[in-house]
């Protein structure tokens, strides 16, 4: 049960007769932060007295208690300060709640009442290159919601709409064509066509930086000139005196114009620096080089290729067909050991033969039209065309989009739509929507679910040292190393260690893979954050080790009591308090509900995260304060202290599943 909705519940019937919209008001009932103030807190008497003239806030405070029906739960409000409410749950009613959860698998976490099949589409990586930690977040925080929704009792399909029909084809069959290693080929095929992806892409640059550089260069020299002149300027001008606002204002003004135009100068050279160092791993490199002058068009003719492909070339199609298989074997690989799954991997090639009856449709009900050769949509109140197909008659990926959505819609049936995608693609989300919405499809619900960019200790995107994007095998499998050494220092420093080598790997595993999604779904999913090994897998400190960890424990002192889990659960022991901290623990746990619900409002993952860490810290507390083994206490408290670390164990180990991070039974 979500026991703060139950409360706002009680307040909107409060409010009701008082105000004509209760909703902001019933939002404003919240978890107290100070246990001393009570459990929940109601801060809505303060911005009311605007709408009741004369009243004081603490004389609508107790306007409010006065029709407020809480008493089956609650002992009786207070009024503090200059008008908040204050409640305090019955502890006889509190326990009630929690003894319900000792049999209650769902851990009080109610199905919801109106199921909508949800479409999550998620990951969606452009295949044929080497994933990258760029596909982590839409990966890990797209299966979470995943699992979250679906325990909630929606119907959920996961789909992943890979980038299967785009231009890095053109460049790897290109590749393929000219540059193919068959030995290599034979024994990696995945790793042959990364080779020559990378190899293609490297070619393309160095002629468009030879271009480029001496562009860049011609701009710097400019940029150059205008500071010179700007300071000029400056020393020329005759000093402003102090009275003269209008001559201090623009003085100050040309200083600032100077310091931007400095700025951009550095921009501009690290630009250039970037560019001639990429441009001489080729120049300087005799064997690159005599290929780069071999292929001086490899740029245009790799698009020819794509092009070649899209029209129905059959040699094209052959190798599509061909590479297509093992890159998604790659794939599967990373998806494995993330533990990630999918109902549908419905890529942008499955849509193709759809695109032409969009574009048509579209046309016909005068949502798009022709503009300078291209078909675009325009959407009332938006500057921007929406194109659909392109002035060479290729379609785009607003068509394939598009198609997608009619799919999932008339073929999948489906209500709501996520999409779980980067925020630097929420013009083009917005455009779609809005697109998609003005077609036809006004009753379903569409969310860009954006997300920030992981970034380096320099707080740039992450990449390595040398500017390449950081393959995510390679980062998993950097990981696992470090977690297994946390693991194996952590067992070691026990006068006896616990582990044997296969647990050891396993608990790596666990921690490696839960490190890496914890630290990205702990953060609300908007912020960009900084990835940073040490933080990230740390034993203490708000990490997935240190939820594991707790765990593991609550694990180790069951077995340690010889208890047997099932047999405590159904041996009509209750829980009951005697110190402060077990009834916040209970307090805690009687908490899940509410975190999930709050996860769904806007699909944020990190409100179940930050609970989970709460939870376990909570533990921790109470775990320091209240013996649960030593034999000083009586029975029944030592039954209910079992049967405390019993829950927690079981609200942990389900908050850590709905995030798609294993438990440890030991660490
Ligand atoms: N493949 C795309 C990319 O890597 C993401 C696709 C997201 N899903 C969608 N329906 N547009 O940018």
């Amino acid at each position: 049960m979500n026991i703060l909705a139950l409360l706002q519940e009680r307040f909107r019937q409060a409010l009701n007769p008082l105000v004509a919209d209760p909703q902001p008001y019933v939002e404003m009932v919240r978890t107290a932060q100070d246990p001393r103030f009570g459990d929940f807190q109601a801060n809505c008497a303060m911005p009311l007295v605007k709408l009741f003239d004369g009243k004081s806030a603490r004389d609508i405070a107790a306007l409010i208690v006065s029709h407020l029906d809480v008493s089956d739960m609650c002992d009786p409000p207070e009024i503090a300060g200059p008008g908040f409410i204050n409640l305090r749950l019955k502890d006889d009613w509190v326990l009630k709640q929690v003894n319900v959860l000792i049999s209650d698998e769902r851990m009080g976490v109610p199905r919801v009442k109106t199921p909508k099949h949800v479409v999550v589409d998620y990951s969606a990586p452009n295949v044929a290159k080497p994933m990258h930690v760029g596909h982590l977040r839409s990966s890990v925080i797209g299966d979470s919601l995943y699992r979250i929704l679906k325990f909630c009792g929606h119907r959920v399909t996961g789909d992943n709409h890979i980038g299967d029909w785009g231009t890095q084809f053109g460049m790897i069959i290109y590749g393929y064509k000219h540059f193919r290693d068959e030995h290599a080929y034979a024994l990696d095929p995945v790793g042959e066509l990364a080779r020559l992806y990378r190899l293609v892409n490297q070619l393309s640059d160095y002629h468009e930086l030879t271009v480029k550089i001496p562009q860049l260069e011609q701009g710097i020299d400019e940029q150059l000139k205008k500071i010179h002149d700007t300071e000029r300027q400056i020393s020329q001008a005759p000093p402003a005196d102090k009275s003269d606002k209008t001559g201090i204002a623009a003085e100050k003004e040309i200083q600032k114009s100077l310091q931007k135009l400095r700025t951009e100068l550095s921009d501009q050279r690290k630009e250039l620096t970037a560019s001639e160092e990429k441009r001489d791993k080729v120049q300087n490199d005799p064997v690159l080089l005599a290929i780069a002058k071999k292929h001086p068009d490899i740029a245009v003719l790799s698009r020819e290729e794509t092009a070649k492909l899209h029209a129905g070339n059959d040699e094209n199609k052959k190798l599509w067909e061909q590479f297509l298989p093992r890159c998604l074997e790659a794939l599967q690989q990373v998806y494995d050991r993330l533990g990630i799954e999918f109902d549908l991997t419905l890529g942008e090639s499955f849509y193709q033969p759809l695109l032409g009856d969009v574009v048509t449709d579209l046309v016909k009900s005068r949502i798009a039209r022709e503009s300078e050769g291209a078909i675009c949509a325009f959407i009332e109140g938006n500057d921007a065309p929406f194109i659909i197909r392109k002035g060479d008659g290729a379609f785009t990926y607003a068509t394939t989009d598009l198609a997608t959505i009619r799919y999932r819609v008339e073929v999948l049936r489906s209500d709501v739509i996520l999409y779980v995608v980067d925020a630097r693609q929420s013009e083009h989300f917005k455009l779609l929507f809005e697109t998609a919405r003005t077609w036809g499809f006004k009753q379903v619900d569409f969310r860009h679910v954006s997300f920030g960019t992981i970034l380096g200790e320099d707080r740039r995107p992450y990449k390595t040292r040398s500017g390449d994007t950081i393959g995510l095998e390679s980062l998993i499998d950097e990981s696992i190393a470090r977690a297994r050494k946390i693991v194996d220092d952590n067992d070691n420093s026990r006068e006896r260690p616990e582990l044997d080598d296969p647990t050891r790997a396993t608990v790596a595993d666990a921690v490696g893979i839960g490190g890496i999604k914890y630290a990205d779904l702990k953060h609300n999913r908007d912020s960009d954050y900084v990835f940073n090994w040490e933080k990230m897998l740390a034993m203490t400190g708000d990490t997935a080790t240190y939820i594991q960890y707790a765990n593991a424990r609550i694990g180790g002192i069951l077995r340690k009591g010889n208890c047997d889990r099932l047999s405590l659960r159904k041996s009509g022991a209750t829980i009951q308090f005697t110190e402060s901290t077990e009834r916040e623990l209970v307090m805690q746990i009687l908490r899940l509900a509410s975190a999930v619900d709050d996860v769904l409002i806007d699909y944020r993952p990190h409100l179940l995260a930050n609970y989970l860490f709460e939870t376990a810290d909570k533990f921790t507390r109470f775990y320091n304060d209240c013996p649960v083994l030593s034999d000083k206490i009586e029975e029944s408290v030592r039954a209910s202290r079992l049967l405390l670390c019993d829950l927690t164990g079981r609200v942990l180990e389900l908050g850590l599943h709905l995030l798609g991070i294993q438990p440890c039974e030991k660490m």
